[in-house]
């Protein structure tokens, strides 16, 4: 975006763009602050067309914030299972109560009262106080970030200067969620990271880095940990298993599985399933166990109403259970 007029022309561009070839997306149809806040959240870590029928069956389990509230913590992870980085669903737990608490069940309106709930940081605090109050706050999400780092050929540009640029691009607008969610539908479907489709731009000519090879960013690599977990399968008679409940705090906090025991090194023996998270590499041995289980837990001949961590459920299918 240079300046003046043809920043005003590149904008509209933009947003004619948008409104001819949006993605009719279901909570594009709404703008309940709830509907809306649920949608970015689930957006956060997991891809569009994951997020579509997991958002519906959500808005039909829990379809405001008091039932949210009400559920039992259970019951909101069995609703977020698969979608992984449980976390979220804790903190819409959580935020739920805090609504119902602090503001009477609805909703808050105020950008400040969205930042301090949990798990709303200042874009998912954005998007919402945009599309659902039409106030000027922008989103900087990975997608939009990626837009505006070319659009001003600033590639090494700082946090910081991204929230500046963002806020100065959705000042004029007239509909500030609907330019929020343009920059997003632009990052996600023609500003791609590796291969940008410059020619289906809607403001290549407004662009400084259009058609530029793309710049080869140094990828900020995750290191990841082996981690070896023997897997205690204790199997009554009629094939159920013994699940505990998942500290809060670890991998897979709140979920249910068999007891684990972390391995000191890696046993020589093949591990019966391998499940991959951002840091961790879970290497799982099972173990079946003759002995009674011990603690706090509960008997599980099917997994349809337990919400229990992908990983292990494919583990649990290998031993033939019904996950
Ligand atoms: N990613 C984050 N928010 C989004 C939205 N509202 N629409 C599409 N993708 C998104």
């Amino acid at each position: 975006m240079s300046s003046g007029r043809s920043n005003e022309l590149s904008k509209q561009k933009l947003l004619n763009w948008y409104y001819a070839s949006a993605r009719d997306l279901p909570w594009r149809h709404t703008s309940d602050p709830y509907a809306v806040w649920v949608s970015e959240i689930m957006l956060q870590q997991t891809q569009v067309v994951t997020v579509i029928p997991r958002f519906l069956d959500w808005m039909q389990r829990f379809d405001d914030v008091e039932s949210l509230a009400d559920a039992e913590p259970d019951a909101v992870m069995k609703a977020w299972e698969g979608l992984g980085y449980y976390r979220r669903a804790r903190f819409l737990h959580a935020a739920a109560g805090q609504i119902m608490y602090r503001h009477g069940g609805r909703f808050p309106d105020h950008f400040d009262d969205m930042l301090a709930l949990p798990g709303i940081g200042r874009s998912t605090a954005g998007a919402i106080s945009s599309i659902c109050f039409g106030a000027h706050t922008p989103v900087l999400d990975g997608n939009v970030k990626r837009v505006l780092s070319r659009w001003h050929a600033s590639p090494d540009a700082t946090e910081t200067e991204l929230w500046r640029l963002a806020q100065d691009a959705i000042q004029s607008q007239g509909d500030p969620g609907q330019w929020n969610q343009a920059m997003m539908e632009l990052g996600a479907r023609i500003c791609l990271p590796r291969r940008p489709e410059c020619v289906a731009c809607p403001v290549h000519t407004h662009c400084a880095l259009a058609f530029s090879p793309v710049e080869k960013k140094q990828t900020n690599r995750v290191a990841v940990r082996d981690v070896h977990w023997r897997v205690h399968l204790h199997l009554d008679g009629s094939n159920a298993v013994w699940l505990q409940q998942r500290p809060g705090d670890g991998i897979w906090g709140g979920l249910w599985s068999p007891p684990v025991t972390e391995l000191g090194r890696k046993p020589s023996k093949k591990p019966c399933h391998i499940h991959q998270l951002t840091h961790r590499r879970l290497h799982l041995y099972s173990h079946i166990s003759k002995s009674m289980p011990e603690g706090e837990g509960r008997w599980a001949e099917a997994l349809n109403d337990v919400a229990v961590p992908t990983g292990m459920r494919r583990l649990l299918q290998k031993h033939g259970m019904r996950a």
